[in-house]
């Protein structure tokens, strides 16, 4: 099996970044994840997994979260990059900025947000303070404003919706009030998971639209993912360069790797 210390998670298209690509399943606990791609990039092994499936076929409240970070984890990814679209709440950050997320805040409803489940007997509780990689975090600011003229904002925090429908105007309304500069319907449980696996997890997000009630017209069904694809080549090349100057070991700009260092488990 290849073993790769880069995962990115992300949309169609972002796994041609991958050089001398091979397409596996993986099997773990939780299920089997299909076709996962191992490749390099830059001399640099790599796994690319798609968050919703090799056809965009899987709907966000029914994304396997832990089989993914599972499989990952069990092809040697120790830093994962994500890729995710997000709806502005914030009037400062029109469709087409990029973001670094920061925080989150969690208003999803029926999913399974951890891998410690009490039955070793004991009880788990991940910080985080900083859920978010900031040395990943750091470098996609830098990389991301020196290959677009495009406005990119750090520190941005991220409300995490059940979906797969969209906001109404008042929910909107109501996480921009609680904090929220973004929403979308994936990073929770996914970064949550990562720490737990004490693996960095870092995303750049892409603005594609205004949340519910901000625009002139209701949000077509199709408009997320055609900017998405839009934007495909500009998320390729922060990540190429991002991978290009991360430190061959962790734990020089982060904790994440001692997520579980208290840990009684
Ligand atoms: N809401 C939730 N998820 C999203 C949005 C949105 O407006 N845009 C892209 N993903």
């Amino acid at each position: 099996m290849v073993m790769s210390h880069i995962g990115i998670i992300g949309g169609s298209g972002v796994y041609t970044l991958l050089e001398k690509t091979k397409v596996v399943d993986v099997d773990t606990p939780f299920g089997r994840v299909k076709e996962v791609r191992t490749g390099t990039i830059g001399g640099i092994d790599v796994v690319f997994l798609p968050r919703h499936g090799s056809g965009h076929s899987i709907p966000p409240h029914r994304i396997n979260f832990r089989a993914n970070i599972f499989a990952l984890h069990k092809l040697g990814v120790e830093r994962i990059m994500s890729t995710t679209a997000v709806g502005s709440c914030h009037n400062q950050m029109p469709p087409g900025s990029l973001a670094i997320l920061d925080q989150f805040l969690d208003f999803t409803k029926n999913r399974i947000t951890t891998f410690y489940e009490g039955d070793e007997g004991r009880v788990f509780h991940v910080d985080m303070t900083t859920p978010y990689c900031p040395e990943m975090g750091k470098l996609l600011l830098e990389e991301a404003k020196s290959v677009t003229n495009r406005e990119v904002f750090p520190e941005v925090t991220y409300a995490c919706m059940e979906g797969p429908r969209y906001e109404t105007p008042a929910e909107i309304n109501a996480i921009r009030v609680l904090g929220a500069d973004v929403v979308g319907m994936t990073n929770v449980p996914e970064v949550v998971l990562a720490r737990e696996k004490s693996m960095c997890y870092s995303s750049l997000a892409l603005v594609t639209n205004w949340a519910a009630g901000m625009a002139d017209s209701p949000l077509g069904t199709t408009e997320v993912v055609e900017l998405m694809k839009k934007n495909i080549e500009v998320l390729k090349s922060v990540f190429s360069r991002v991978i290009d100057r991360l430190p061959e070991e962790r734990g020089g700009g982060c904790d994440c790797a001692k997520a579980l260092d208290d840990a009684e488990i």
